[in-house]
């Protein structure tokens, strides 16, 4: 499990973190959450005021803010500018921010060359080597198509949206089913890295199963593909 590197992709809210933090504790690897460094650049950009829905004062910008994520599955950290914004980009307000920047081709450039440079480590710069556990929506297709195992990860839009207003403390599931929906809608739709099944993933619909279940499935389906 040396340098494997495990793509896992899929809806909003299918569990993709809970699963891949769960499965890269258990097999002691990294783990990078590339939705974080999306939700990061948009909670920046809304703090310098620009508008989120013009394509061109979003890659004016977007390069500025200096990111940093951690790869500790443990304590997932990530800072802008050296400011610790792991609460901050998980708002209302920027989850309905963030696919209109995410479909902007200079942020996804950019953050392209990013999480490569994560997932291959080091460089000299003193960051973790090794194995690692990625998620997000074009990681299996874009991001590292190389990838010893890739995974897309799925639920039904109701089942998502329950177990996200529980874990937002009983906020509105129905309001919450429709912001998930329209993030698919975008991230779907878009034109660069649009969400969708990599060639030669494994599809696992999560709508039945327990967070556990699916750990074990995905520890499972690592052994067998190393
Ligand atoms: O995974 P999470 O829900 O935190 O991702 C937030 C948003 O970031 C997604 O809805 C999508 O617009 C964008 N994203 C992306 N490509 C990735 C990861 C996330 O476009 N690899």
């Amino acid at each position: 499990l040396d340098r494997v590197v495990i793509a896992v992709d899929g809806t909003s809210g299918s569990g993709k973190s809970s699963t891949c933090r769960a499965v890269a504790t258990r097999l002691g690897l990294r783990y990078l959450d590339t939705g974080a460094m999306f939700r990061a650049v948009t909670w920046w950009l809304l703090r310098q005021g620009v508008d989120v829905h013009d394509a061109d004062a979003v890659a004016a910008r977007c390069d500025e803010p200096v990111l940093v994520s951690g790869t500790d599955p443990a304590a997932p950290t990530i800072t802008v500018d050296g400011e610790d914004v792991a609460v901050a980009i998980r708002t209302d307000e920027v989850n309905r921010a963030v696919s209109p920047v995410s479909a902007v081709p200079q942020v996804r450039a950019r953050l392209l060359a990013e999480q490569r440079a994560v997932i291959a480590g080091d460089g000299g710069r003193g960051e973790p080597v090794g194995g690692i556990v990625v998620e997000g929506r074009d990681i299996g297709s874009v991001v590292w198509p190389q990838a010893e195992l890739k995974v897309y990860l799925t639920a039904d839009p109701a089942a998502r949206a329950a177990r996200r207003a529980a874990e937002e403390g009983g906020s509105d599931v129905g309001a919450t089913e429709a912001v998930l929906r329209e993030r698919d809608r975008i991230d779907s739709g878009r034109a660069t890295a649009p969400l969708t099944m990599a060639d030669g993933a494994v599809h696992l619909d999560t709508t039945d199963h327990t967070l556990d279940e699916v750990v074990d499935v995905l520890v499972g389906l690592v052994h067998e593909a190393v």
